[in-house]
C-alpha cells in the first residue's frame, strides 16, 4: 500500500514537472520569434514584466535595417545582450512588421512592445508640442537639434510630458534632413508644388507646410508610400536620403531636390512601468547600451545619408537638383506662415526657443 502511494506521488510529481517544462519552453519559443515574423495583434498575452527569467525587450520600428535607425536598433540589441550577459534579449522588428508608428505609441502604453523609436512628428499625435521638429527650415544642422534636446526649455519639457501617458523618453536618435521628391518635374520654386499631392507623416505642421505652397498633403503610413507613389495615388513625398534609397523611391520618382528643409529624428521611448520594474543593475546596463548607441547614431547618421545619396546618383534614375540661395529663400518665405499658425497649439515659448536656434 505504502509502495503504491509512493508510486502515485512520484507519478503526479513527474506529470506536473513535465507540464511546467512545456509551459516554459512554449513561452521561450514564442519570445524568441525571429524578427522576420509578423506578430500584429497577437501581443496582449505577451506583456513583459521584469522577473528572474530572461527579460525580453521588443523593439519595433518602421524602416529598413540599413538606415541609421535600423542599424542603431541592431547595435542596441547587441550591446544590451552583451552587457547583461544574455539576461536581456532584444527582439528587433523592422519594416513595420509589428506596428506602424501610428499604432506603436498605444502598443508601448499597453506594454505590448517595450521600446520603439517613432519619428518625433508621429509623437505629436499624442503631444502636439513634439511637432516643433517639423517646422520648415527650423534647424540649420543636426548639432542645433541636439542642443535643443539637451536644453531644459525644449528637450526637458518635451521628455517630461511623455510621463503623463505612461511613457518614458530615453534618448533622441537623429536620422537627418529631409529632401523633396516628385514624379514628373523639378521642385525649384514654391509654385512648382501647386496642386501636387504629397505624402506626409501624421503631423499637422507638415500638412500646413505643404498647404503653404499650394500642395495637397496626404497623411499615410511609411509602409504604404512606395506603392502609393507607384500607383500615382500621390505625386511626391519628403524624406531623408537613407529612407528614400532604402525604400527605392528613385524607381518611382524622377526628381529630387536637395532642400534639407526639415529635420527627421526619433524619440526612443519605453513603457515607464516596464522600465522602472527592471532590476536596477539590468536597467543600468541597458541604459549604457542605449547611450553608446545614441553616440554612434550622432556620429554616423549624416555619413549614412551621404553614402545613400551617392548610391542614388549611381543608379542614375533620378535627376537631382540643388536650390540656389534665392530659391531657398523663396521656399522659406512661403513656408514661414506655419510658425504663426501653430503658436497656440505648440506654445509661444517653444516656438520662440526654436526661432532663437535659427539665428
Ligand atoms: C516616415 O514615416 O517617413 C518616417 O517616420 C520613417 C522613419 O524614418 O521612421
Amino acid at each position: 500500500m505504502k509502495k503504491w502511494l509512493l508510486l502515485t506521488f512520484a507519478l503526479v510529481m513527474a506529470v506536473s514537472l513535465l507540464a511546467g517544462c512545456g509551459a516554459r519552453s512554449e513561452q521561450s519559443n514564442s519570445s524568441s520569434t525571429s524578427s522576420g515574423e509578423t506578430e500584429k495583434g497577437q501581443n496582449t498575452e505577451n506583456k513583459q514584466t521584469a522577473s528572474d527569467d530572461k527579460i525580453i525587450i521588443k523593439f519595433s520600428h518602421v524602416v529598413a535595417e540599413s538606415t541609421p535607425k535600423g542599424q542603431a536598433a541592431l547595435m542596441f540589441k547587441e550591446k544590451a545582450e552583451q552587457y547583461t550577459n544574455g539576461r536581456v534579449e532584444v527582439q528587433v522588428f523592422p519594416n513595420s512588421q509589428l506596428y506602424n508608428d501610428d499604432d506603436v505609441l498605444l502598443a508601448l502604453q499597453q506594454n505590448n512592445v517595450q521600446m520603439a523609436a517613432p519619428a518625433t512628428s508621429k509623437v505629436s499625435k499624442l503631444f502636439p508640442q513634439w511637432t516643433i521638429f517639423d517646422f520648415p527650415f527650423a534647424f540649420p544642422d543636426v548639432e542645433s537639434v541636439q542642443k535643443a534636446m539637451e536644453s531644459e526649455e525644449i528637450g526637458g519639457k518635451l521628455f517630461s510630458m511623455l510621463k503623463e501617458q505612461k511613457l518614458l523618453g530615453l534618448a533622441m536618435w537623429d536620422n537627418g534632413f529631409k529632401q523633396m521628391t516628385l514624379k514628373d518635374k523639378p521642385l525649384l520654386m514654391p509654385e512648382d508644388f501647386k496642386g501636387k499631392k504629397f505624402r506626409v507623416m501624421s503631423s499637422k505642421v507638415l500638412e500646413a507646410q505643404f498647404k503653404a505652397v499650394g500642395a495637397n498633403p496626404t497623411p499615410m503610413p511609411f509602409s504604404e508610400v512606395y506603392s502609393a507613389l507607384e500607383q500615382g495615388v500621390i505625386d511626391g513625398q519628403e524624406n531623408t536620403l537613407s529612407n528614400i534609397y532604402s525604400q527605392k523611391y528613385q524607381e518611382v520618382q524622377k526628381h529630387m531636390t536637395l532642400s534639407n528643409h526639415g529635420y527627421l529624428g526619433y524619440a526612443v521611448i519605453t513603457n515607464a512601468q516596464f522600465w522602472e520594474g527592471l532590476p536596477a543593475d539590468v536597467r543600468e546596463q541597458v541604459k549604457k547600451a542605449l547611450d553608446e548607441t545614441t553616440q554612434w547614431v550622432r556620429e554616423n547618421g549624416e555619413k549614412i545619408n551621404s553614402e545613400n545619396l551617392e548610391k542614388i546618383k549611381a543608379e542614375g534614375t533620378m535627376e537631382i537638383h540643388e536650390l540656389t540661395p534665392e530659391q531657398k529663400k523663396a521656399w522659406m518665405e512661403a513656408m514661414d506662415v506655419v510658425y504663426d499658425e501653430f503658436k497656440d497649439q505648440v506654445g509661444e515659448d517653444l516656438i520662440n526657443a526654436i526661432k532663437a536656434l535659427r539665428k
